[in-house]
């Protein structure tokens, strides 16, 4: 809805019940319906303003994972909404077409909140991306796929507990895609774009079809690429985001899988073979079956640009051996400085690296260059065992002397445990 040039979503944080496969009346939390949360949609340019009003039984955030907001506007753990209680952001949208997304960020309860269900997918849209030949009609060949994995007890709840040497947090062994368990896709056109999103809280995805057939990728966390990439498989962790685009011929059924993570992952659940989704093409397919050669500049900011280089030590439950204090500023950044950020695991477990209000590029990964795939907009990223990586970004305007932004594991046992901390934009 358009209220006086301003695009209003409304959302009502809510308890339900929900099928997700064990009958009926799985105890679940949405928004504006049992189960996860609407597609919200905007226009780069456009001034958007969310009601969120909250009808749960506690108090909990909604955060615009990926958006480049002011910090009091961010949803993070320091913009609480009490039961019964109205939150009212605002801002203009001011970054490139992108598949972001949203959740709740209560410090502490992070994973608990994902898990019963409130996420949802935040698409951006601009002028670059729709003058592109693209698959992009929404439900149709445009579709959007939170992946999700979960655990149920026998009467059909969730089952939220982790074993006693699983330090990562909840594995599950069913994976639902928008909260439907072993969905199928109805597939009528050549091209299908998929914006894949890892919704889980802990567990990786490493994505490849039954048949291992190339599909490109067109975009990243933050963005399109430059280019598509030809790949055969793409491995996502907890919050990453990516668009693809798959060609199918008419009548086949090809299925979308996770497959063991290549040379091992070291991780409970690495070695797991999951089926995500089923596509079933019909005899006739529309549209075309090409992905444009080119998509969109994405300039490499120049590494001589930076004034700033932070490091970040990711090890137990820390970073830079403090665990998240809400009292206390960890960093304090020039509002338009451009930075390098060197994160690096000191390899007693796996984690990912998420950084509030800000895209990145990543440099490089222990000295070397980043696979073709990470080479566009990133804001969460991968963290191997044992590696560092160089992270470059260019922090935007909207300053605040009191309110941070966050920088966390997005393995949200992690964060919940304190591997996260503030950073002011001044
Ligand atoms: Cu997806 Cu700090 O969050
Ligand atoms: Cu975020
Ligand atoms: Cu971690």
């Amino acid at each position: 809805r358009v209220e006086d040039g301003v695009r209003v979503f409304d959302l009502t944080m809510q308890e339900g019940r929900s099928d997700l496969g064990r009958g009926p009346d799985t105890p679940t939390w949405g928004i504006n319906g049992a189960h996860l949360a609407p597609t919200l949609r905007a226009a780069r340019g456009e001034r958007v303003r969310v009601r969120v009003t909250n009808r749960l039984g506690e108090a909990s955030t909604l955060h615009w994972h990926g958006m480049h907001v002011p910090a009091r506007m961010d949803g993070g753990p320091h913009q609480m909404i009490d039961p019964g209680d109205t939150w009212t952001p605002d801002w203009r949208i001011d970054q490139p077409a992108a598949s972001l997304w949203y959740h709740p960020h209560p410090h502490g309860q992070t994973a608990r909140h994902v898990y019963r269900g409130l996420a949802g997918m935040f698409l951006i849209d601009d002028d670059a991306e729709s003058a592109l030949d693209l698959p992009r009609d929404y439900g149709i060949d445009d579709l959007p796929m939170i992946v999700q994995d979960r655990k149920f007890h026998g009467d059909g709840t969730l089952d939220a507990s982790t074993s006693l040497f699983q330090s990562e947090g909840i594995i599950g062994d069913t994976v639902l895609v928008n909260g439907t368990p072993g969905p199928y896709v109805d597939v009528t056109t050549r091209t299908v774009r998929l914006r894949l999103l890892n919704g889980s809280n802990t567990r990786p995805y490493h994505f490849e079809f039954d048949d291992h057939r190339e599909f490109a990728v067109i975009g990243t966390d933050g963005g399109l690429l430059p280019a598509p990439v030809s790949v055969r498989s793409l491995p996502l962790s907890p919050g990453e985001r990516a668009e693809v685009v798959v060609a199918f011929r008419p009548g086949e059924r090809v299925r979308l899988q996770s497959t063991p993570t290549p040379g091992g992952s070291r991780f409970a659940g690495g070695d797991d073979h999951l089926e995500i989704a089923e596509f079933r093409a019909a005899h006739h397919l529309g549209g075309v079956a090409t992905v444009p050669d080119r998509l969109v500049a994405v300039p490499p900011i120049p590494e001589a640009a930076a004034t700033v280089t932070r490091s970040f030590a990711l090890g137990g439950t820390s970073i830079n051996g403090k665990a998240m204090d809400m009292a206390r500023i960890d960093e304090v950044i020039t509002a338009g400085a451009t930075e390098i950020w060197t994160v690096a695991n000191s390899g007693d477990g796996v984690h990912n690296f998420h950084i509030h209000d800000v895209r990145f590029q990543v440099l490089d990964i222990d000295g070397g260059a980043p696979p073709p795939h990470l080479r566009g907009w990133k804001d969460t990223v991968w963290v191997p065992r044992d590696s560092t990586l160089r992270l470059i970004m260019r922090f935007g305007h909207h300053t605040d002397t009191e309110v941070p932004y966050m920088f966390h594991c997005h393995l949200l046992r992690h964060e919940d445990e304190g591997m996260m901390g503030q950073f002011l934009v001044v």
